[in-house]
């Protein structure tokens, strides 16, 4: 099986080093990786974030695993040349429409969550969001007003298609957890929304199993740090599920420990974990790979159909976690490279 490696920028190439090394403990030699450039890493070398030869490897490869892009030294670059043109882009060439970002807290970290304990250890849930339309992939643009001001502009649309495909993988999700699908839009003042409200109610016509309810994005920001427990699975657009993701992570105890997986109608996938690039401690071996690792995990289990294998790497991370490994966005001060011999000493 052809997995397209894409390290990409900042800590990519550290977190996805792990992954690899792991992956290859679990799999043995049935996984053959390829690399490619992506981000700021495939700017510096050859002057675009997506190379032609980064596309063709990941049309061709059973999955992809993905590291970050957003280096800093890109930040002056016209927007379609900076490095997070290659994440969009791959989503929209690829027609990654699903991306799942699961989040829980795993026992062991009840100390790194921002939220007590006890409210913590609740969050088990799922964010489906949707990746290949909404305000990112709008018309967008700069122009002058008449009185001469600089004006910035982002259309935000979605289409019933588009709605109805997010809301079937929501209902599905939901279908195959607890049942409970939240449905986070923001209707009272988006004509985008409310399309998206109405798709998402006749879409649940087909899921009577499944119990449905609406939320503002505003109350799901602040349901999910009062009490995350009461979420099962959240379909939400792209935007909302951006913020959402990030804030959902600090409940799970870091945004190092979570993971992502984003599908398209072929059921082919790209695994990432749901942060960045972190410039700030790029190239100083302090990122969290756990999130990455765990990536890896999703791709076995929802890519390559090696289910018994995903359980073992998560296995693996709650017994290293439990053993005590922490790197220093969970307290501690364990490298990245020690992390990810943690969870080998757990395999
Ligand atoms: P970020 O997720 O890169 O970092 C936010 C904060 O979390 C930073 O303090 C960072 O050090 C910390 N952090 C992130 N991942 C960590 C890990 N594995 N272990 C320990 N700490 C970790 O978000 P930020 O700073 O907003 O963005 C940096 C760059 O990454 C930007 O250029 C942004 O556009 C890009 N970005 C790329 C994404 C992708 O490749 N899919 C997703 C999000 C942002
Ligand atoms: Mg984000």
């Amino acid at each position: 099986m052809l997995i397209a490696l894409l390290p990409g920028d900042g800590i990519g190439p550290e977190v996805t080093e792990q992954a690899v090394r792991v992956l290859d403990a679990v799999t043995g030699d049935a996984l053959s990786f390829e690399r490619g450039l992506v981000g700021g890493a495939a700017y510096k070398a050859v002057g675009h974030p997506l190379p032609p030869e980064t596309l063709d490897l990941a049309r061709r490869a059973d999955a992809i695993l993905f590291g970050a892009v957003g280096d800093p030294d890109c930040d002056a670059l016209e927007r379609h040349l900076r490095p997070e043109q290659a994440i969009l882009g791959l989503r929209k060439e690829l027609g990654l429409f699903a991306n799942l970002r699961p989040a829980r807290l795993f026992p062991e970290l009840a100390d790194a969550s921002a939220l007590r304990p006890e409210v913590a250890a609740r969050i088990d849930l799922v964010i489906v969001r949707e990746t290949n339309g909404d305000v990112y992939f709008g018309e967008k643009g700069m122009r002058t007003t008449a009185d001469g001001l600089r004006e910035g502009y982002d259309i935000m649309s979605y289409n019933e298609a588009e709605v109805a495909r997010i809301a079937r993988v929501g209902f599905e999700t939901a279908r195959a957890r607890r049942g409970r699908l939240c449905s986070v839009d923001k209707a009272n003042v988006l004509e985008t929304s409310q399309l998206w409200r109405d798709v998402v109610i006749e879409v649940s016509r087909n899921y009577p199993d499944v119990t449905l309810n609406h939320m503002y994005v505003d109350n799901a920001a602040m349901q999910l740090v009062r009490d995350p427990g009461q979420f099962d699975v959240i379909v939400t657009g792209n935007l909302f599920g951006d913020i959402l993701s990030d804030q959902a992570s600090m409940c799970a105890g870091s945004i190092g420990m979570l993971p992502s997986a984003t599908l398209n109608s072929r059921s082919q996938g790209l695994y990432e974990p749901i942060h960045g690039s972190a410039p700030d401690i790029a190239g100083q071996g302090k990122a969290n790979p756990l999130a990455t690792i765990l990536s890896a995990a999703m791709m076995l289990r929802y890519s390559l159909g090696k289910a018994a294998e995903a359980d073992r790497i998560e296995a693996a991370v709650a017994a290293a976690l439990a053993a005590g490994a922490r790197s220093p966005d969970l307290g501690g001060r364990m490298s990245t490279a020690e992390m990810g011999d943690a969870v080998l000493a757990a395999l």
